[in-house]
């Protein structure tokens, strides 16, 4: 009998403990969508200053081509900058064939690599 009781213990506390650990995943998931998916088009969220420092590199180095009905990613769109992180970083700062004229300078490539260092969000 008693046997059976501590398997039972056992097995409950497996359980919670798989329980606790599910929700943990859940919070997340939840924390990391509402940063990269739903703050880039929440006009009430704010974007921070690392992400604004390279909007401005975009709009006068990439939406010429990456703008609206253009080349893909249309980079006016927020979101596809926050998406495309990794992307614009291989294309800017590893080859450095975008914009296919020239690389950027060192401070707009430096204005890149410091959001993305940050954690590439919206909201950095
Ligand atoms: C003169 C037009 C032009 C400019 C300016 C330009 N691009 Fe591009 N870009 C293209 C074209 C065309 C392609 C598709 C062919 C290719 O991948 O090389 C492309 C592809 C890309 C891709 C790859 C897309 C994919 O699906 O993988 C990324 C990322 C990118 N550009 C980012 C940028 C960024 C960031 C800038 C500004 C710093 C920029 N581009 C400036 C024309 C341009």
């Amino acid at each position: 009998m008693k046997r059976i009781k501590i398997c039972i213990f056992f097995f409950v506390g497996i359980g919670v403990s798989v329980f606790f650990s599910s929700c943990y995943k859940d919070k997340e998931e939840l924390l990391y969508s509402s940063n990269n998916t739903a703050d880039c088009s929440n006009p009430a969220v704010q974007k921070g200053v690392k992400f604004t420092a390279v909007q401005s590199v975009i709009q006068s180095s990439c939406v010429s081509c990456h703008g609206n009905g253009g080349t893909s990613p249309n980079l006016t769109n927020a979101c596809n900058i926050v998406d495309g992180w990794s992307r614009i970083n291989s294309r800017c700062i590893i080859q450095r064939d975008m914009p296919p004229s020239a690389p950027l300078n060192i401070a707009d490539q430096q204005a890149i690599t410091d959001w993305i260092n940050a954690g590439h969000l919206y909201t950095n």
